[in-house]
């Protein structure tokens, strides 16, 4: 079975989560037999050969980055101009992953994405979700391998099914909603943590405020306290 798989992070391949990820999907998948090529939107030189092997192949896999609850902008960029099949026949599915763990959290961009194939002529093979991907690349090769292990699973079943059957979908996902007393332990020690290392990260990427800093709280307190700058009412 081959696949045209089309990576639609923004994020260029050395920095992208999506790319990690396809990496070890591409692991049981070739690994079970499947053959694939695989295609960058952030990289503009490849869209006209991405459009032609859209165009000229059966089996379709979009792998991408939930951002701001859907799709990125790019792969609507690109959606927008792919013209729809001619014949019938075309699978498409969808790998889509992103930050917060809850799966709840994709379930709108999920929704959206089923939408799509029959908007080109094609069928839908399947949506896998998967939440809590954030630090793929940033916990290092060991964690962020560990992290990705259930992808691998996943490429070896898509070859025999040719798509993400919807119970195997749902059991990959996760849970919906973390548990009470995730939360709770989350709420204790969790943020915590959380917070020096999400300060970590912004050190080195160049950040050199704090992290909770409010410059805008004045405005936002202005507002509360009846009507707009303008003297409108909110
Ligand atoms: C601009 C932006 C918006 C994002 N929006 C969401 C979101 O709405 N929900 C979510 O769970 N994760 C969100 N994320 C997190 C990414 O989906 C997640 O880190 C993903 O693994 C990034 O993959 P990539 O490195 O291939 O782009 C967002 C990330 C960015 C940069």
């Amino acid at each position: 079975m081959h696949f045209v798989i089309i990576s639609a992070s923004p994020r260029a391949r050395a920095k992208s989560n999506t790319e990690k990820i396809l990496r070890r999907f591409l692991e049981g998948f070739e690994g079970a037999g499947g053959t694939a090529e695989v295609w960058y939107l952030a990289e503009r030189g490849q869209w006209p050969k991405a459009r032609e092997a859209f165009e000229q192949n059966e089996h379709i896999l979009f792998a991408l980055p939930l951002f701001v609850e859907n799709i990125p902008g790019v792969m609507l960029e690109f959606l927008e101009g792919l013209p729809p099949k001619r014949e019938p026949g075309t699978k498409v599915a969808f790998l889509l992953q992103g930050g917060f763990p809850e799966a709840s959290q994709l379930r709108c961009g999920e929704r959206y994405l089923k939408s799509l194939p029959a908007r080109f002529g094609c069928e839908c093979a399947g949506i896998l979700i998967k939440g809590d991907m954030f630090g793929v690349r940033l916990m290092g090769d060991k964690l962020g391998e560990k992290m990705t292990e259930p992808f691998v699973e996943a490429g070896r079943l898509f070859v025999g099914t040719g798509g993400f059957p919807q119970d195997a979908a749902r059991a990959f996902a996760g849970p919906e909603y973390m548990p009470q007393a995730e939360i709770k332990r989350f709420h204790r020690l969790g943020r915590h943590l959380q917070k020096f290392f999400m300060g970590q990260v912004a050190k080195k990427l160049g950040c050199k405020g704090k992290l909770d800093a409010q410059p805008y709280l004045s405005e936002v307190g202005s507002v509360k306290e009846g009507g707009s700058r303008d003297g409108t009412q909110q």
